[in-house]
């Protein structure tokens, strides 16, 4: 790391002086002047982390001078040199935001202490910011949680699909985080200030649907008593999030195809087509294929639609994501409960959300955090406190086949990497003392959680 940089700033150049020698010692490089207002012109051009400042000094005084420091910056630890007599001043400047003062004259000590506190302070402010953009930048896009290599991926398309205009494909089972993926896109493109229009294909009434989406003229119909707008005007120059597309009725397939090549729809009952500006995104947990297959779905539409696919690993592909989506549910949810202090969830707990498999998905693993945080007596989130059957025994072929179906090779990977979480885990992420609970050597699982692409440092979010 650079060493940091004081500025030393006493109109008594012995001062100047006593202070540097301390503050050399301390590991800093250290500049001084006699001047505050050459100090002001040299703060001007270069940056000081920390500066020292007498109180009392000709032209400008302290105060002043901090005044002028902040207009310049806001970044610098600053701290002031003051008499006997003028301590209440130096009070009340410590009101105004100076860190500390130093009572002159002073002992090494007492430029020290104050000193050690203010870096202390600053690289603890610096960690947090550097955490910060961490965990955003690595283990998230915009509030979607994860760093499995499977979700990395998903944010690396999303990416690409955020600075593009062609439609977006979202496949995913039930809870996956679809809609979720779609907010996101819409929000980190060209059109975020326009509006995010939701249609679900699947819960609007079939005989509803088409006046829903491109609006009718008056007297298009009984009950069309006046001209209506459609969600697809609604969502003109923004984006059109169409959730379970695969629901769509085959006669609105054709008028969103024409949406979708031309621009261009009718209201019910009108003459005139209109032109309008949509980006799509559409989202199903069906197999369009079969859909297409079946003469349910529209093989044109589907590739018109399916530009950019994105599809949603389910969570049980992706344990490793578990402890950071858990960490981050308590936190959203342990607001409502403040009198818990809830901090946290127990290594137990977390394992056995580790080994279930959430048909429900994130979905489902954030409703078993909720009841979990109004179930527990707190501040430590037990086994015990998590909905019942999330730890009861998964007996085979009791409720039919609860593994799904997939080549022995993927069930070995899988089931390889979920035991070698799971001893991760409850050694906070020590290498060699996972090695000990698997029986296996240090280097071999080194060698494996490489090839799996697991990710130690969202283990050791884990408490
Ligand atoms: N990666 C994630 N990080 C944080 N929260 C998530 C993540 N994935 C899903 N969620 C949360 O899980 C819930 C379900 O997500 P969402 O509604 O986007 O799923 P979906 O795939 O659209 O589900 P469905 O098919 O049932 O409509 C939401 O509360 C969402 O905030
Ligand atoms: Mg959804």
């Amino acid at each position: 790391m650079d060493k940091l940089r004081a500025l030393v700033v006493d109109d008594e150049p012995s001062v100047c002086e006593a202070v540097k020698a301390i503050l050399e010692l301390e590991g800093l490089d250290v500049t001084t002047t006699i001047s505050s207002v050459d100090a002001v012109e040299m703060v001007r051009k270069d940056s000081y982390d920390l500066i020292v400042s007498d109180l009392k000094m000709p032209v400008m005084d302290g105060l002043q001078f901090y005044d002028k420091v902040r207009e310049i910056e806001s970044d610098s630890i600053f701290i002031i040199i003051t008499a006997f007599g003028t301590i209440p001043s130096a009070v009340d400047a410590v009101k105004k935001g100076v860190y500390d003062y130093i009572p002159k004259p002073f002992t090494p000590d007492e430029v020290r202490l104050p000193l050690r506190r203010a870096l202390e302070k600053k690289r603890l402010e610096q960690e947090n910011i550097a955490l910060r953009t961490q965990i955003e930048t690595r283990y998230s896009f915009q509030n979607i949680i994860g760093n499995s290599p499977e979700i990395r991926e998903v944010f690396r398309i999303m990416r690409h699909a955020a600075s593009s205009e062609s439609s977006v494909m979202v496949t995913g089972e039930s809870g996956t985080g679809k809609e979720l993926v779609a907010r996101a896109i819409h929000s980190n493109s060209v059109r975020a200030r326009k509006k995010f229009v939701t249609v679900n294909c699947g819960a609007i009434p079939e005989g509803l649907i088409e006046s829903e989406l491109f609006g009718h003229v008056k007297g298009a119909f009984t009950g069309a008593v006046a001209d209506k707008r459609g969600l697809v005007e609604e969502a003109d120059k923004g984006t059109l999030f169409l959730d379970e597309i695969g629901e769509l009725a085959p006669q609105l397939q054709v008028k969103l195809l024409r949406i979708l090549q031309e621009g261009e729809f009718t209201r019910i009952g009108d003459t005139q087509p209109r032109r309008v500006n949509v980006r799509v995104i559409a989202a199903t947990n069906r197999d369009l294929k079969k859909s297409i297959a079946e003469k349910q779905f529209r093989e044109d539409l589907y590739y018109r639609l399916n530009v950019i696919p994105i599809e949603l690993p389910p969570l049980r592909k992706r344990t490793e994501d578990i402890p950071l989506l858990v960490n981050h549910f308590i936190d959203k949810h342990k607001v409502k409960v403040t009198e818990k202090n809830i901090n946290g969830i127990t290594k137990d707990a977390m394992q056995a959300l580790m080994n279930y498999h959430f048909p429900g998905n994130v979905r489902e693993l954030e409703n078993s955090v909720e009841y979990a945080i109004a179930f527990t007596a707190g501040p430590t989130i037990q086994k015990e406190d998590l909905p019942k059957y999330l730890s009861e025994e998964r007996k085979l072929g009791e409720e039919g086949r609860t593994i799904p179906l997939m080549p022995l090779r993927d069930a070995k990977h899988q089931f390889e990497r979920s035991i070698i979480m799971a001893a991760l885990i409850e050694s906070g992420g020590n290498i060699s003392e996972a090695a000990r609970l698997l029986h296996i050597h240090r280097q071999n699982l080194q060698q494996k959680v490489r090839l799996l692409g697991i990710d130690l440092e969202s283990i050791a979010a884990a408490k």
